[in-house]
């Protein structure tokens, strides 16, 4: 490829999670950066050293390399590819129609790379596609919209590869820093091996494993990883169900003992509300889309979104029991990020408990330590928001943990039946010690688990 992939700039196509996060790791490793983030609010913001989103570490970073001067915002692509060397895109994929990814902001970013390397007499860049996509995306969507608006022609004028990323929301930043695994889909060798030496310098002294295979093999891994991550949660989530329905048995102890055995593994088998968030469900549904425009079977992948969508509506219909139904009722519901240390709302099990909820005429109170102002954007109104777990259980009927945040585990059983109406939980991630809590008189049915109510 002639260069040295390393010496020069670097150029960040969105500022979500991934985008931003990797900008500011550049950055602090002494890449020169720049962000491009077309929502000028939030390159403002980033401009500032604010980070418009919450990931641990992240905003002591992203002050630091604004404040060196590493890292640029910008909220257009004019001209910055003069002195870089490489592009990664790291825009959204939502789901679309069918299942099936909306590429449009892949496609958009595809279109102004090529427009910018038209009028750039910078050198050949390699463009690296982070976003999760369909397989053959890389190849057959965005390599000739670039070669379109550049005029240039893949392999000569630039350099194409597939590398998604597989880092989890809440621990963002620390695996950006810290990948288990690097996966890079190149159709030539040179490009792939120029990724990887930049990744091996990014990383030094550290030796991160490295697969190299084609770009469809990559885009193809990233869906499928998502896709048994979900089904290892929707099939302890269905041995929770049955679990519930048996005198004696706990989940908890059931995982323990599969997750003992090496060939399953620990990790993704908490039962409890579901999988949400920006990747799971959207990876899982584009799976569906991609099997189904195949015309491979979908009913594995059918049953792991419908296990997961009912795992909410059944807590629901369990606590309307429980209560004798829940018009008029108070709920608390404790959490509304999808997972702890994210203020990502997207997808959330506690957003759509909440409106189911509502549907059923329950006053909804709710709280959550870092996302509250993003759920007031989604949530419709007739929802009272809480500044502390407290105020929030004040006189309510009945609360929900619904993301396992420390504080909630660290809740008093004594303070919370003090202020609660009526002393009942719904331990919607198994957090509690459910007999410690009954000893203090409160209820708690704590999913995977036959309730209190038999
Ligand atoms: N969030 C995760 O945990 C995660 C993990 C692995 C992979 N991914 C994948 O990475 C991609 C990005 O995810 P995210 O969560 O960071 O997305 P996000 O929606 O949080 O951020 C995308 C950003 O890109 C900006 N953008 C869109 N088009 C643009 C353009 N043409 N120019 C400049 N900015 C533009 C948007 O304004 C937005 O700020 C997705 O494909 C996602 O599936 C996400």
């Amino acid at each position: 490829m002639g260069q040295n992939l390393w010496s020069g700039g670097a150029v960040v196509i969105g500022a979500g999670y991934v985008g931003l996060t990797l900008s500011a790791f550049l950055a602090s490793k002494g890449v020169r950066t720049t962000c491009v983030e077309k929502d000028h609010a939030r390159a403002e913001r980033i401009r500032r050293g604010e980070a418009p989103i919450h990931e641990e570490g992240l905003q002591e970073l992203l002050r630091r390399v604004v404040d060196e001067g590493t890292l640029n915002v910008r909220a257009e692509m004019g001209g910055v590819l003069e002195n870089s060397h490489i592009v990664f895109i790291t825009v959204g994929t939502p789901t679309g129609s069918d299942y099936i990814p909306d590429l449009s902001q892949v496609q958009e970013a595809s279109r102004q790379i090529g427009e910018a390397l038209k009028s750039s007499s910078g050198q050949n860049p390699l463009i690296v596609v982070k976003s999760t996509v369909p397989p053959g995306t890389t190849w057959n969507v965005v390599r000739p919209i670039i070669e379109a608006a550049s005029g240039r022609v893949c392999g000569e004028g630039f350099h194409l590869c597939s590398n998604p990323e597989f880092l989890r929301e809440g621990s963002a930043l620390h695996d950006t820093m810290n990948p288990d695994r690097i996966v890079i889909g190149a159709k030539s060798l040179e490009a792939a091996e120029a990724l990887k030496s930049f990744y091996d310098h990014l990383y030094t002294p550290r030796k991160i494993a490295t697969l190299i295979t084609t770009p469809t093999n990559a885009e193809l891994i990233k869906l499928a990883t998502n896709t048994y991550l979900a089904l290892k949660i929707s099939f302890i989530n269905l041995i929770s169900n049955i679990c519930e329905s048996l005198n004696d048995a706990d989940v908890g102890a059931v995982a323990e003992g599969l997750g003992l055995d090496p060939r399953i593994g620990p990790q993704f088998l908490r039962a409890g509300l579901g999988f949400g968030g920006s990747c799971l469900p959207k990876d899982t549904r584009a799976m569906r889309g991609l099997a189904a425009s195949l015309g491979v079977d979908t009913s594995l992948i059918d049953s792991i979104l419908e296990i997961n969508k009912a795992q909410r509506t059944r807590v629901v219909e369990r606590l309307s029991t429980m209560l004798g139904g829940l018009a008029g009722r108070m709920v608390a519901v404790l959490g509304l990020s999808f997972k702890p240390g994210t203020d990502d709302v997207r997808e959330s099990p506690s957003i759509e408990m909440v409106r189911e909820l509502l549907s059923r005429g329950a006053e909804v109170r709710v709280h959550d330590p870092k996302a509250l102002n993003n759920a007031k954007q989604v949530l419709e109104s007739g929802v009272t928001y809480c500044k502390s777990v407290e105020e929030c259980l004040m006189g309510v009927d009945a609360a929900i943990i619904a993301t396992e945040w420390p504080e909630y585990s660290a809740l008093n059983p004594q303070t919370a039946r003090s202020l609660m109406r009526n002393p009942l939980i719904i331990d919607g991630r198994r957090i509690l010690d459910h007999e410690q809590w009954a000893s203090a008189g409160v209820k708690v049915y704590k999913i995977g688990l036959r309730g209190p109510d038999g």
